[in-house]
C-alpha cells in the first residue's frame, strides 16, 4: 500500500460540501481511497451519484447549503450514517459576477448565503461533534483575490473568501480548546466546472484560463486531486499542531 492510499482515516467520518463535482469530488474521493466515509452534499443528486459511484464508502445528500435547517439536515445525516464526525470540509461555493454599479441583489445574496453563511450554520452544528473527535473543520478559500480580485465582477466573491478566512483564523483560536483544528485551503486556478457553472461559453472560459495563468508562475491551472491533497494531508493527524492557517495551492501565484 503507498502512502496516497495507505488508510490514514479508517474510522473517520468526513462531510464535504459541494463533492458532486470538481475539488470536491476530488476531496471526497482522496478521503474514501484512505479509508474515510464520506457524505457529500450538493444540490444535483446526479452529480452527487457519479461522486458516489467513484469510491466506496461515499453516501450522498442531496440539499442546498444555504436552505433553513440545511446545516442540522447534513448534520444528523452523517450522524446517522457514520455515528461521528471528524472531519467537515466547507467547499460548496458559486461565482456570481457582482461588479459594483451592476450588482444584482438576488446575485449578492446568494453568494452571501452559499459562501459565507452556509459555513457559519454548518460549522455551528457540526462542532458539537467535532469536539468529540478532535475533529477538524477545512475552508476552502481563493488565492486570486487574497490582494483584491484582479478583474471586474469578482469583488465580492474575492471579499466573501477573505470574512472565511478571518473566520478560519478566528474559530482555530476559539476552538482549540476543544481540541477542534480550523485550516483553509486556497486554490490557484484550478480546472474544474466552476466556469460552466457561472455560465461561461468555451471561448469565455478559454480568454479566463489564459489570463488566469498570467498570474500563476507555474503557467499552468492546477488539478482538483491537487488541491485534494492538502486538504486530506491537513486533516491528518500527523498535521496536528496545524490550525488556523490558510494554505495557498496555487503555483505560486501569491508570490508571483
Ligand atoms: N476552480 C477554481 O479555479 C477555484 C479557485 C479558487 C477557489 N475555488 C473554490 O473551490 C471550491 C470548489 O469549487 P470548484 O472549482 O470545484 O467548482 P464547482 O465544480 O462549481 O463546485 C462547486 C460545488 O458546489 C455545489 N454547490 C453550489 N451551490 C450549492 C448550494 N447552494 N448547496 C449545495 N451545494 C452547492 C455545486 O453543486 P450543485 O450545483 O449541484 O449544488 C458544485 O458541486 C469553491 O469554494 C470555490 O470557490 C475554486
Amino acid at each position: 500500500m503507498t502512502d496516497m492510499t495507505a488508510a490514514h482515516f479508517h474510522g473517520k467520518a468526513v462531510i464535504v460540501t459541494g463533492g458532486g463535482t470538481g475539488i470536491g469530488r476530488a476531496t471526497a474521493r482522496t478521503f474514501a481511497e484512505q479509508g474515510a466515509r464520506v457524505l457529500v452534499v450538493g444540490r444535483t443528486a446526479d452529480r452527487l451519484a457519479e461522486t458516489a459511484a467513484e469510491a466506496p464508502g461515499i453516501q450522498q445528500l442531496a440539499t442546498d447549503v444555504s436552505a433553513p435547517g440545511a446545516a442540522e439536515l447534513i448534520v444528523n445525516t452523517a450522524r446517522e450514517a457514520f455515528g461521528r464526525i471528524d472531519v467537515l470540509v466547507n467547499n460548496a461555493a458559486v461565482v456570481r459576477q457582482t461588479p459594483l454599479g451592476d450588482a444584482e441583489r438576488e446575485a449578492a445574496e446568494e453568494m452571501l448565503a452559499v459562501n459565507l453563511l452556509a459555513p457559519v450554520h454548518l460549522t455551528q452544528a457540526a462542532l458539537p461533534h467535532l469536539s468529540e473527535t478532535a475533529g477538524v473543520v477545512i475552508n476552502v478559500s481563493t488565492a486570486i483575490g487574497q490582494r483584491g480580485w484582479p478583474f471586474t465582477g469578482g469583488e465580492l466573491y474575492a471579499a466573501l473568501k477573505a470574512a472565511l478566512d478571518t473566520l478560519t483564523r478566528s474559530w482555530a483560536v476559539r476552538f482549540a480548546p476543544s481540541g477542534v483544528r480550523v485550516v483553509g485551503v486556497a486554490p490557484g486556478p484550478i480546472a474544474t466546472p466552476i466556469g460552466q457553472h457561472q455560465g461561461l461559453d468555451a471561448e469565455q472560459l478559454e480568454a479566463l484560463r489564459t489570463t488566469l495563468i498570467e498570474h500563476v508562475p507555474l503557467r499552468r491551472v492546477g488539478r482538483a486531486e491537487e488541491v485534494a491533497f492538502w486538504i486530506a494531508q491537513l486533516a491528518r493527524a500527523e498535521a496536528g499542531y496545524t490550525t488556523g492557517v490558510v494554505l495557498p495551492v496555487d503555483g505560486g501565484a501569491l508570490v508571483g
